[in-house]
């Protein structure tokens, strides 16, 4: 067949798709995603159908947690120097178990896990991908029947022979092919981008499916929410004390409608800014002072989502995307959510640098 045509074809039948008003399963619209990619042989769509599978596990068991003997802690700590809860473990394994078969799947890392998991390259396979993830975030509020989430990220690996390298999950968020979150809250929902936009579907559990609910995702430009941990405030710097103020305090008209609101949960946090607008911070403190969160299993993805949405996120210095990763739990500051407030906040900051 002629290569044009059948570009032309692929390209017809994802609008084709997009038009149809019908049902729409994640299933599905992962397919119709791939035509956008023609050489594709469907191994990338198949991680994400995957992850798609083991949150749906993952999700049973959140709910489950109370009836199971799964709350409280695990007995151990992870290399975040970190309790893991028995949820976190669980989790972990899971999509360690379910991911791991996959041909193009080189390595996984984890924040739960020290090193990387590589995997036997698969002798027929030279495009394989590297998985990174949280496999359960905000896992403190899992007692107390709080929204947590799953976070996860996808690159291409770099190294091009035998089992992948940590190099292959050193890269930049910029580089990211897709990223994600699933959030298990009052219905279980899975948002992700491939570089289109951000899509979220919720579970249909009748059916046991997740269903188109929210196209094109857009963060609003109304900053709503402010959401920080505020008894860090005593820790923060002069710049982030005075974004705070000016949102909180200040006599701007545009934060007339602002509403504090932290749920301590990354993910959730996350999801009620992208619907509703706002911006969450997490920044380096006396406490934390390279900052809380872990660049690549929080921070990248989530970056990631917000400017696909019409967000951004900074250091305050530098854009989290643009980040060259050095250690796989690395952590950095986090500034999060609508452009407007992201970029009032690196704007303070430069004045502060400059002395102002
Ligand atoms: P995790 O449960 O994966 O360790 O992540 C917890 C993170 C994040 O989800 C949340 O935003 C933050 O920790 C909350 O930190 P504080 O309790 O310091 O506010
Ligand atoms: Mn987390
Ligand atoms: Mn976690």
């Amino acid at each position: 067949m002629n290569e044009r045509v059948s570009e032309e074809s692929l390209e017809l039948r994802k609008r084709e798709f997009d038009e149809f008003e019908g049902f729409k399963t994640l299933e599905s619209f992962i397919s119709a995603e791939q035509h956008l990619h023609p050489r594709s042989r469907g191994f990338f769509a198949d991680i994400l159908r995957r992850i798609g599978v083991a949150s749906k596990i993952i999700g049973s068991r959140v709910q489950r947690a109370g009836l199971t003997n799964v709350l409280g802690k695990a007995g151990r700590v992870n290399i975040q120097g970190e309790q893991q809860m028995k949820l976190d473990v669980m989790s972990n394994e899971l999509l360690m178990n379910t991911l791991q078969w996959l041909p193009a799947v080189a390595g996984m890392a984890s924040e739960e896990e020290e090193g990387v998991m590589r995997l036997p390259p698969h002798p027929d396979e030279h495009d394989t991908y590297v998985i990174m993830f949280d496999p359960l975030d905000g896992s403190s509020n899992i007692d107390a029947n709080v929204s947590i989430g799953t976070i996860f990220s996808i690159h291409r690996r770099v190294t091009k022979w035998g089992a992948c390298e940590e190099v292959d999950f050193l890269q930049p968020g910029r580089r990211l092919l897709a990223a994600g979150y699933v959030i298990y809250g009052s219905s279980t929902m899975f948002v992700y981008s491939t570089g289109n936009g951000v899509h979220g579907f919720t579970l249909d559990p009748e059916v046991g499916e997740y269903v188109l609910s929210h196209p094109d995702m857009r963060i609003p430009d109304q900053c709503r929410c402010f959401s920080a941990n505020e008894t860090n405030y005593k820790h923060w710097d002069e710049p982030t004390k005075r974004f705070a103020d000016h949102i909180r305090f200040g006599s701007d008209p545009h934060y007339e409608k602002t509403s504090s609101r932290y749920i301590g949960s990354m993910v959730a946090d996350f999801h009620r800014n992208l619907l509703y607008g706002g911006v969450f911070l997490y920044p380096a403190d006396k406490k934390h002072p390279t900052g809380k969160l872990r660049l690549l299993f929080e921070c990248a993805p989530l970056a990631w989502l917000a400017e696909q949405a019409g967000g951004a996120a900074t250091t305050g210095r530098q854009d989290i995307l643009d980040i060259q990763p050095e250690k796989l739990h690395q952590r950095c500051p986090i500034v999060i959510g609508n452009s407007r407030e992201v970029d009032l906040y690196r704007q303070m900051v430069a004045d502060h640098d400059q002395g102002n």
